[in-house]
């Protein structure tokens, strides 16, 4: 059993029409600790029927909250964003315990999250539209933005808390109403969040949240789709499911925005400050135990410096702290689940055969907490024909591609089908802006190795998706362009 400041937190019901209820056929899913696989709550295991109920409320409250005041709208958000800090240690403590994020981190992913409720809050109140210049004499031309209307929010389970809080800040702030459903792995700290939204004063219908197995996730999802009334999906997730979703709702033709997979580069050159450069690597990589979508998942180093960047980084790698994500020392918790554990171990076996060096790490870990750990791993000589060099590894896990020229790595690092992140490190101004331009991804970090902010527009290019989160970018995405056409003004 958790125990919290403010046991309220802990939901295990949905919320529909600020009523917490049940799923309609009384279904339970288990939520598992990631360490051992075993159950410590439960929460309901939505169907369809539940998810149509959900866009009812969502859709009936649509017309009083999108001609709410952009003002009233923000001042709600800001109640909300004051309400997750002020229980920031206990949204800290569940998202350790579900999803195995060391405290400290979980601690900052709370920060995080909430400070893309904070940057939206600002932002509703700065939505304009445009007066353009007339053409034909005697008449005006206006554009507004509007918000789309209902939107369904689909989260993953490695950010619990600030995947939800950036799609939803948005939707709220843009005047939309939403319909929630956060990963089966991970819903406490969702429906915590929720609860939170509710306190702060949220109108009946305007935010709600199903849970759902992943047997039933499938009908909850298509429901969805099918539902005319739904106007935008906004996903974060793998490829595949992303394109379902594409796929499907084109019957309905509904807005997307689409956080996929990633396969990010990260290259060192040799004029870059290695220091700097293992610094980067180590805060972009093993961050959540490597368990994020713009983690590093091939690491390019010029020869020229190899030898010591693979020497500093093990050194720093072979040092992580690994244990139980509620222990203060923790800085490699266990991984989400067994299935993960087994998809590190095969890449990693997989690179052995084909000629990898296990530089440090390398092996599974049982601690006395459970037995989905793994060792934080550097893999020398690491080749395109390994398996993680073409899939995310999703752990631990740093390979060590070696380089000789810029051509030769940026042809490698763009030889993907996925764009979301790339890394580089180099002194040069000129090499810079060369190698910026001719990423193929939709964020790159320069010197840099924690790039996301609220500030930012996040999101990829090619086969990890489209649309944009945060910034004001991402309020845009949640806003329809209306032109109006007054004349007889002559
Ligand atoms: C993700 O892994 O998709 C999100 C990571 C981030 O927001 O930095």
């Amino acid at each position: 059993m958790l125990t919290l400041s403010e046991q309220a937190l802990l939901r295990s019901q949905n919320l529909i029409d600020d009523r917490w209820c049940d799923a309609g056929l009384g279904a339970r899913l288990p939520v598992a600790d990631p360490a051992t696989g075993e159950t410590f709550a439960n929460v309901p295991d939505s169907d369809a029927g539940d998810a149509r109920l959900a866009v009812d409320a969502a859709a009936a409250a649509f017309p009083e909250w999108s001609r709410r005041p952009a003002r009233e709208r923000a001042q709600l958000l800001k109640r909300w964003h004051a309400l997750i800090l002020a229980h920031q240690e206990d949204l800290a403590r569940i998202i350790s315990t579900e999803q195995g994020k060391p405290l400290k981190e979980a601690r900052g992913e709370v920060q995080y999250g909430a400070s893309y409720v904070e940057w939206f809050a600002e932002e509703a109140t700065r939505i304009c539209g445009d007066i353009v210049a007339e053409a034909v004499p005697g008449r005006k031309l206006l554009v507004l933005k509007e918000p789309v209307g209902v939107v369904a929010a689909i989260t993953p389970w490695n950010f619990p808390l600030a995947m939800i809080a950036r799609k939803i800040a948005p939707a709220l702030a843009a005047g939309c109403t939403v319909v929630a459903k956060p990963a089966e792995d991970t819903p406490l700290t969702a429906l915590a969040l929720v609860w939170l939204a509710q306190q702060a004063g949220m109108p009946a219908g305007v935010l709600n949240i199903v849970t759902a197995s992943r047997e039933h996730t499938p009908g909850v999802v298509d429901a969805w789709l099918a539902d005319s009334r739904v106007r935008k999906i906004t996903f974060t997730g793998s490829t595949p499911v992303g394109k379902h979703l594409a796929r499907e709702s084109a019957a309905t033709l509904k807005k997307l925005s689409l956080e996929l997979g990633g396969n990010a580069p990260f290259i060192v050159f040799e004029d870059a400050d290695l220091d700097a450069a293992v610094d980067g690597l180590m805060a972009s990589k093993f961050r959540n135990g490597g368990q994020t979508c713009v983690c590093p998942n091939r690491v390019y180093v010029h020869d020229a410096v190899h030898d010591a960047f693979v020497e500093r980084l093990a050194q720093r790698v072979g040092a992580l702290h690994v244990g139980p994500a509620t222990e203060e020392a923790a800085q490699i918790g266990p991984m989400i689940n067994a299935r993960a554990v087994d998809k590190i171990a095969r890449h990693v076996e997989d690179a052995v055969a084909r000629g990898a060096r296990v530089v440090t790490g390398g092996k599974r870990v049982r601690t006395a907490d459970g037995p989905h750990y793994y060792a934080p791993t550097v893999l020398a000589d690491a080749t395109p024909a390994m398996e993680l060099s073409c899939e995310e590894t999703f752990g631990p896990v740093a390979p060590i591609f070696r380089f000789r020229d810029e051509a030769e790595v940026i042809r490698d690092a763009n030889d993907t089908p996925f764009g979301l992140a790339a890394y580089f490190y180099s002194n040069d101004i000129r090499r810079i802006w060369r190698v910026a331009q001719a990423l193929e991804t939709g964020m790159v970090g320069i010197n840099e190795g924690a790039i996301a902010a609220e500030a930012a527009p996040f999101g990829g290019v090619k086969e990890s998706g489209y649309g944009r989160e945060g910034s004001r970018h991402g309020l845009d995405d949640y806003m329809h362009t209306k032109y109006l056409c007054q004349g007889q003004l002559g």
